[in-house]
């Protein structure tokens, strides 16, 4: 292995443990920049002030930058300051001082898209983590709270429009056809929260009215071509509103909301005070361009993003470490959220999913952390699943553990005992302690130890005593740094079906688990019991049972909670299928069963059906197995599928022509019945029917939207035949000039089942169309890539080496991204030798190329370890 510790320094590692307060606040900071894509000219006048008895210099963070003139109280002190790595200290003699300084920067230069950047003509930022110093120099940390007042020039020809955050205070002509604004926001905020905008920006405007009685001018402001394509954002943003005064009891606060969408974008969207920022493929939607799970998507993070108005901004983090204070129970807010808006069973099993496919691998491989992280190289790279999603459970398990009465009077006591402050987890737990008198000492440890806990569940029952004995036993992983582990109290919602009568015995419980072992005695089970645990998913938690699949199939099709009975459906699938890898054949009838009784069950709405029908992906099908065999997995899953598609062809036949529509509507339940219109296409598809082809050829050629189109596309995407390259080229033909379709082209193309996958891929990233510099462009094509199991694991190494190329390229232009690539490659263990030295020789490759970003560095080197 290349040997780089000798040349360089490995970057620093920032524990957790180390936090001290800032040395300096800065309560006033005034801002002003003339604005230019070439050369920007930012003056900042800093108000700052000495925190404590200490005699250190004043530390301004700064990222390439160089100061042009640093003045103290008006004056040039010359020698009074020097730069530190990028920082500017100044010797400061007294306790306040007013900092001014001077710097240029290049928008048009900035490839990562942190700091001030320009995107297709606008010129925006984007400050969290630590972009702030990359615009000016300044402490650039959570805990400095700052009242912003922001100046803005620019030619008005190309930058009409100015926003920043807060409310407009002030525009005015200049001479040369420049122009100027003045914003003010009244609220201290830190600096990963300050943002502008500037550009030939159209709003959709609207109002809202909070229940105080407030006015709030809403705008959302976009190129002109796509404001037909803002309504769904708008009534998104409006029921936002409604939902966290009803729910949490929480107003907006300023005279103004206004959204961005720009379309170069490293994340999803930004919680910016009063200007939120988004990648515009979180806000335009519109049917003919955006698919179903697009406009949930729009719905889920306009919600989002707005919901940290309260969650983020009123009160902050004290330090990176405690991210998962917002995003954990923001998260949370918008999963309860969009669960009110439409099906909630649907939403609950949507965001399990992914907190399968995404967080449990990350949880069980070299870069598990817990949500609060004890430490980091980059903080860019603890923006995972595990902090956002992982983080979501856990403020979930509170609320199921307290009720929602006492979790409203927690959050409540949250909010008014650190309104205005930047808090920590520890904060938020011990409101949720106070206001409901619970001990949570133990359940702490649901922030301090990282990985998957495993709960046995094994249910005995003594027939002539008529009771049942239930025996549960927990593990938690090792993970990197933390071999051993304290058992987790783990909320448990439970209930006993009976097998004949399919009666709950006595309703559900709520065991808490909070020991390695605990057993539990029924009484009065006077038939043989079924075992429905982890109802509602009440914890992040992986269950092993002793359930046969007959029981499996009974609650598949008898249990009261939705999301267990697709869970025993999922269970049943993926038993049969790991039977099937294991032994080299299965007995496919009682998934077929099953299926086919749930297909036909009245009281199902389609939306479910769709989701229980699904087979699992095979990415989660390789987490059941100790050695991940890509090629085993896909030959028995496509086998099972192609079962079910010959043994039910005339139930899905059913099924698809039932889900057909006269005209596009967007309602709960149309969504359901496209989405079991494609699902039963693809069945119909994989029984191999002639007819399936063209059968989707017409729905991709008829379609009055996108969710039909694309849901065909994918369709024909895994055939061989000729109508799958007709549809590709009429798809790429009717949507060339609109980049978020296009995305949708590439990946529906790297998500092929095809043999050839990898070569498409390859030719694909030497089309024309596709280009690394845009995020969402290389994560429709590369990042869906690597989500396909089987083709990026091409027993040559083909998909490693292709992964590995753009990880080295994108690393160049935007460190951030390119360091998001690196996960998959660092899975290597889990796969067989062969694999898992072609994965090691990519990954060692990466580690030895010169002039490595940290980012990049931090997730290689843990991969490495
Ligand atoms: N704070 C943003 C969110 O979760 C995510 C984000 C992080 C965006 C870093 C950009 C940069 O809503
Ligand atoms: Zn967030």
């Amino acid at each position: 292995m290349p040997d780089i510790s000798s040349t360089v320094a490995p970057p620093p590692v920032i524990h957790r443990e180390d936090y001290r307060p800032p040395e300096w606040l800065v309560p006033d900071i005034a801002l002003d920049f003339a604005l230019d894509p070439a050369a920007t000219r930012v003056r900042a006048r800093l108000e700052v002030q000495r925190n404590g008895e200490h005699a250190h210099p004043l530390r301004l963070d700064g990222d390439g930058l160089v100061p042009l003139s640093v003045l103290v109280d008006g004056a040039p002190l010359a020698d009074s300051w020097r730069l530190d790595g990028g920082a500017l200290l100044i010797d400061l003699p007294g306790d306040t001082h007013i900092v001014e300084t001077e710097v240029e920067i290049a928008p048009e230069a900035n490839s990562q898209l942190m700091g001030l950047y320009a995107s297709g003509g606008l010129l925006c930022t984007q400050c969290e983590a630590e972009g702030f110093r990359r615009i000016t120099f300044f402490p650039d940390r959570p805990d400095v709270l700052s009242r912003y007042t922001v100046r803005m020039e620019a030619d008005r020809t190309r930058y009409p429009i100015l926003l920043a955050n807060g409310d407009p205070v002030g525009a005015g002509e200049l001479g040369d056809g420049r122009h100027w604004a003045e914003w003010r926001d009244p609220f201290l905020k830190p600096c990963y929260l300050f943002a502008l905008v500037a550009g030939d920006l159209v709003a959709n405007r609207a109002n809202f009215t909070t229940r105080s009685g407030r006015e709030v001018d809403l705008a959302i402001w976009v190129r002109e071509a796509d404001l037909p394509k803002t309504d769904h954002a708008m009534a998104a943003l409006k029921a936002s509103m409604a939902w966290d005064e009803h729910v949490y009891g929480r107003e907006y606060d300023l005279a103004m909301f206004n959204i961005v969408a720009v379309s170069d974008f490293n994340f999803g969207a930004m919680e910016n005070k009063g200007l939120n920022i988004f990648n515009s493929r979180y806000i335009l939607a519109d049917p003919e361009t955006a698919t179903d799970a697009d406009f949930d998507a729009v719905a889920g993070v306009v919600a989002h993003e707005y919901f940290h108005n309260w969650s983020g901004n009123r009160v902050t983090c004290r330090d990176w470490f405690q991210l998962s204070l917002k995003e954990g129970f923001t998260v949370f807010r918008d999963q309860c959220f969009s669960a009110d808006q439409g099906s909630a069973a649907v939403k609950r099993i949507e965001d399990v999913r992914c907190l399968r496919a995404a967080q449990f691998p990350e949880d069980a491989g070299p870069l598990a952390h817990p949500i609060r992280p004890e430490s980091y190289i980059e903080i860019s790279n603890f923006y995972t699943a595990t902090v956002y999603n992982k983080g979501a459970e856990v403020i979930r398990m509170l609320r199921t553990m307290l009720g929602a009465e006492r979790f409203r009077q927690g959050s409540d006591l949250y909010f008014e005992r650190h309104d205005g402050t930047a808090a920590t987890c520890e904060d938020f737990v011990r409101a949720m302690e106070d206001a409901s008198g619970e001990d949570l000492t133990d359940f702490r440890r649901w922030y301090s130890q990282a990985g998957t806990p495993r709960v046995k569940a094994s249910l005995s029952h003594d027939a002539p005593g008529g009771r049942a004995r239930l025996e549960l036993e927990q593990t938690v992983p090792a993970t990197p740094g933390q071999p051993e582990k304290l058992a987790m109290p783990i909320p448990l919602r439970i209930a006993l079906f009976g097998e004949r009568s399919g009666e709950i015995f006595g309703g559900e419980q709520l065991v808490l688990l909070d020991d390695e072992k605990h057993e539990i005695l029924f009484e009065g089970i006077s038939e043989r019991p079924i075992l429905s645990i982890n109802r509602g998913f009440s914890a992040p938690v992986i269950v092993e049972t002793n359930r046969t699949a007959d029981d499996l199939a009974f609650l598949s099709a008898h249990d009261d909670d939705p999301f267990a009975r697709y869970e025993a459906m999922q269970q049943l699938m993926l038993d049969t299928l790991v039977a099937r890898i294991a032994h080299g054949s299965a007995d496919h009838a009682p998934v077929i069963q099953a299926v086919r009784d749930t297909l036909a069950d009245p009281a199902l709405d389609a939306a479910f059906v769709a989701e229980a029908v699904l087979l699992p992906s095979e990415s989660f099908i390789g987490d059941q197995m100790p050695l991940v065999d890509p090629d085993a997995i896909h030959r028995a899953r496509e086998a099972l599928r192609t079962d079910l598609g010959r043994s039910l062809l005339t139930d899905w036949r059913e099924a698809y022509a039932a889900n057909a529509a006269n005209r596009y509507e967007y309602s709960p339940t149309a969504k359901g019945a496209r989405r079991l219109r494609t699902v039963s296409l693809g069945y119909i598809a994989a029984s191999g029917a002639a007819d399936a082809p063209a059968l989707a050829f017409d729905q991709f050629g008829q379609a009055d939207n996108m969710t039909d189109r694309q849901g065909a596309l994918g369709v024909l995407a895994n055939s061989m035949s000729p109508e799958r390259e007709k549809a590709l080229a009429a798809f790429y033909e009717r949507y060339r000039g609109d980049a978020l379709v296009l995305d949708k082209w590439f990946t529906t193309q790297a998500l092929s089942t095809r043999d050839d996958t990898v070569e498409q891929v390859e030719r694909l990233a030497a089309h024309p169309d596709f280009t690394i510099a845009n995020p969402n462009r290389l994560r429709s094509l590369v990042g869906a890539f690597a989500a396909n199991q089987r083709a990026f694991h091409d027993l040559a190494g083909r998909g490693y080496r292709f992964l590995a190329d753009m990880v080295l390229r994108v690393d160049r232009l935007n460190p951030q991204t390119a360091a998001k690539l690196v996960p998959p490659l660092g899975r290597w263990r889990r796969f067989d030798a062969t694999r898992a030295a072609r994965m090691r020789a990519e990954l060692e490759r990466v580690l030895a190329a010169p002039d490595l970003s940290r980012d990049v560095f931090e997730q290689v080197s843990k991969s490495l370890a």
